[in-house]
Order: structure tokens, then C-alpha cells, then sequence
């Protein structure tokens, strides 16, 4: 007989509740995602108060100034859930090849029919994997993204450490990520909103679990500075801290020395 699996933490409603402490935890994010696959779009609007989009395209404005210029040919997008940044990638770079990857079959799923209704969602090529083993070779491209996927790691310098290998010399990486504001005051009513109102909307929604695990996920997130040493620590010797929205979100970016390969 073999070591039964260990229980996963669940809401009063019976959704996922997933649980950093727990060995589960990453089974547990992959069916967390899985269960809110479908509104993910429309509760991230809500949520975000439209915000959201404005994030991503911000994100790619503070990518072009930070960057040293150069063609950008090759570009993955990991935990692209719905495909929003990597269609908006393909969209600012139309003679990149895009992969944009996931762990979560019904995330990928939503990409897929989301991508037929855009032009550029041809050019964005799925595929199914896991950030902290990237099924791609070292050095093959030249932008890496990631977009609210960073705090639902289970180890970020291992998830670093992926994507510095697989970006080009001179290649840049692009990390966003929901960050505690800059303001205390600020902070102090961003708080209120996000601990307390976006969990009882989740719940109203069937997803108690999900959003009660979103304001816990943010407080498991190093700070700021802790986030750039390890960028660092990972291979990059530029990285920038670039907060939106009072530092609501930050857009994390660090480069791959020209010279250097691995
Ligand atoms: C909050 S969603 C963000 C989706 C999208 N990037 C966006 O901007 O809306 C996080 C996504 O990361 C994926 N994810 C979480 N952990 C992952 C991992 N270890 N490897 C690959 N994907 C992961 C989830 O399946 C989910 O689709």
C-alpha cells in the first residue's frame, strides 16, 4: 500500500482553499485555477475595478523603456491563464514567435478560444508546463513574461532560475505582480477592500476558497526588495522595481548580461 494522499485544504463551500504550508500545494493552486478557469476574466475585472487593464499595457511601456534595444524575436509568456499578456505581446512585437504556457488545462482551454477571436491569437502558440520546469531549451528567448503568477509559486529562485535559462544573452525577463502599496493610508483602505470585500464577492460566487487564498497569497510574497535580491541572486545583475496604481502592482524587470551566457 502506498502513502495515502494527504488532504487538501477546502472552503465551507467546498472549493479550493489552497494552503502554502501544505505538501499539496501546488495540486491544490492547479485546481484552484482549474475551478475559476471560467469567470476568470470577468471577476478580475470586477475585482481589479477595470484596473487590470491597464496593468499589462503599462507593464510593456515600463519593458520598453527599461530594455536595451534590440529585436525581440522569441517571447514565452508563463502562467498565461487566460492569454491577455501574450496577445498583447504579440500584438506589440508582430514578428515575435509567442508561447505562451500553463500549468492549468481549463486556464489553457479559455486561452485557446479567447486566441480565435483575436487577430494576433495565431501567432500565440499554447502549450501546457509547469514554471518551475520549463520544457524549453536554455537560451531560446528573448523575452520571458509572467504576469500574476509569482506569489502562487511554490519556490521562486527555482522559477527564477527556469526562466534566466531560458532567455538569450541580452534577453530581458518581465515579472507582475499584485505588491503592498506604497501609502500607509492608502495601504490601509486597499486592505480593507482587497482582505475582506473581494473574498465575500468570491464567496457570493461559489469561490470562497480562491479569493480568501488571493489576500493570503499576497501577505506569503517578499517585499519589494527581497524580490529584487532574488531576481538577482538568480543571474541578473539589472533588475528595476517599477510600481503602478500607489504600488498596487509592481512590474519587476531584469536583464541577462549581452556577454553572458550560461
Ligand atoms: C492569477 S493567474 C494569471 C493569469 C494571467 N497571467 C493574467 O495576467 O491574467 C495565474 C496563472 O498561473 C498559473 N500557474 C500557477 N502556478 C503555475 C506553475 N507553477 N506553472 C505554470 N503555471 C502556473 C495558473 O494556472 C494561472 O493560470
Amino acid at each position: 500500500m502506498g502513502n495515502p494522499t494527504p488532504p487538501s485544504r477546502q472552503a465551507a463551500d467546498g472549493s479550493p482553499y489552497p494552503d502554502r504550508s501544505r505538501p499539496t500545494f501546488e495540486r491544490d493552486i492547479q485546481r484552484m485555477f482549474g475551478h475559476i478557469a471560467e469567470r476568470y476574466d470577468w471577476f478580475d475585472h470586477v475585482a481589479s475595478l477595470g484596473n487590470d487593464f491597464l496593468w499589462r499595457p503599462r507593464a510593456l511601456g515600463q519593458l520598453d523603456r527599461f530594455r536595451t534595444p534590440g529585436p525581440i524575436r522569441s517571447v514565452l509568456d508563463i502562467g498565461c491563464g487566460t492569454g491577455d499578456l501574450a496577445r498583447l505581446v504579440a500584438r506589440r512585437y508582430p514578428s515575435a514567435r509567442v508561447v505562451a504556457a500553463d500549468f492549468t488545462a481549463p486556464m489553457l482551454a479559455n486561452a485557446q478560444r479567447r486566441g480565435r477571436r483575436a487577430p494576433e491569437g495565431a501567432r500565440v502558440r499554447l502549450a501546457r508546463a509547469t514554471a518551475l520546469h520549463l520544457p524549453f531549451a536554455d537560451a531560446s528567448f528573448d523575452l520571458v513574461t509572467n504576469a500574476f503568477l509569482a506569489r502562487n509559486l511554490s519556490s521562486l529562485p527555482d522559477a527564477f532560475a527556469e526562466m534566466r535559462r531560458v532567455l538569450r544573452p541580452g534577453g530581458t525577463l518581465l515579472t507582475l505582480e499584485i505588491t503592498e502599496p506604497t501609502s500607509p493610508v492608502f495601504g490601509a483602505l486597499f486592505h480593507a477592500y482587497f482582505d475582506q470585500v473581494v473574498p465575500w464577492m468570491g464567496a457570493a460566487v461559489a469561490s470562497e476558497g480562491p479569493y480568501r487564498y488571493l489576500p493570503e497569497s499576497l501577505k506569503s510574497l517578499p517585499p519589494r526588495p527581497e524580490l529584487v535580491r532574488l531576481m538577482r541572486a538568480a543571474g541578473f545583475p539589472r533588475v528595476a522595481a517599477c510600481p503602478q496604481s500607489s504600488g498596487i502592482v509592481t512590474t519587476y524587470l531584469a536583464e541577462v548580461p549581452a556577454d553572458q551566457s550560461r
